[in-house]
């Protein structure tokens, strides 16, 4: 098993990239902890784990507060007592009609950056008390490049996801805690999402993946599980697209 005696902590674990990662950490040996918004959902993906036989708990959680974060720390320490990975992955969709409005541009600070910061800021103290770790910030294609149908502080919050990702992988690494960020494409919509959920828009984005297709959970979750395990004990501060190929035209 890959994360056979890892603790990990997974946002926005309970819907799509963030549910799937949690059932793959789990199924490679680690304990999750799932931290969200939605508090039946999150319960529905640690039944799913535990009722077949994977060791996983819900703690609620609003990535945009910190003192949120340092109970959820505190919990995973009771509850296994240690932290060895970090999933920074809820976030907001800025697929909104309104492109220039100004509270979706301060949400998407406020939840897709800043949230990725305190996430940071909560567990560094306990990897380094562990020896190490594993950061893995989810940004998007949106952090490279814009899209027309995006709001842009979605892709200036996933941009700056990627440069925390950097300055924290060289800041961390004497503590043996690698930070690296994920950048997925086309996938299916998330529940936030409003103009890519409409089929014409959504032919429009898969007519531009050089794969021809949709990418599935699974396929970022399986990128997280790469990073989350010691087969990447050597990489810090990369940016890892999982994209079918999208930024590389
Ligand atoms: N779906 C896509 O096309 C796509 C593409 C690129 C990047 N991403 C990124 O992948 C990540 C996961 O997206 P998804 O597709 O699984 O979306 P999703 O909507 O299915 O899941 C997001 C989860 O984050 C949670 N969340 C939102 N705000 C939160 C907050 N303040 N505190 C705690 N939890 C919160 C939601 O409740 C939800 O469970 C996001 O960061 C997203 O920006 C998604």
């Amino acid at each position: 098993m890959r994360l056979k005696g890892k603790v990990a902590i997974v946002t926005g674990g309970a819907s799509g990239l963030g549910a799937s990662t949690a059932n793959i950490f789990a199924k490679e040996g680690a304990k999750v902890v799932v931290a969200d918004l939605l508090q039946t959902e999150g319960e529905a993906v640690v039944s799913e784990i535990t009722s077949s036989g994977g060791a996983a708990t819900f703690y609620e959680l609003n990535v945009t507060d910190p003192s949120g974060w340092e109970q959820v720390v505190k919990n995973a320490l009771v509850a296994y007592d240690k932290i060895d990975v970090l999933v920074n992955n809820a976030g907001v969709s800025g697929s909104t009609p309104d492109r220039m409005n100004i509270d979706v541009w301060d949400q998407q600070m406020e939840v897709n950056a800043r949230g990725v910061f305190l996430g940071m800021r909560a567990v560094v103290p306990a990897m380094r008390d562990a020896g190490g770790g594993s950061i893995i910030n989810i940004s998007s294609m949106s952090g490279f490049v814009g899209q027309d149908y995006v709001h842009m502080g979605y892709n200036a919050a996933k941009g700056a996801v990627r440069l925390a990702t950097k300055a924290a992988a060289v800041q961390f690494a004497p503590d043996n805690i690698r930070v690296n960020s994920v950048h997925p494409g086309v996938m299916p919509p998330m529940r936030s999402s409003q103009t890519t959920s409409d089929p014409e828009v959504r032919k429009k984005m898969i007519a531009a993946v050089p794969l021809g297709r949709e990418g599935r959970v699974q396929e970022v979750a399986f990128a997280n599980l790469f990073l989350a395990s010691d087969e990447s004990s050597y990489i810090t501060g990369i940016e890892l697209p999982v994209d079918g190929g999208y930024i590389a035209q």
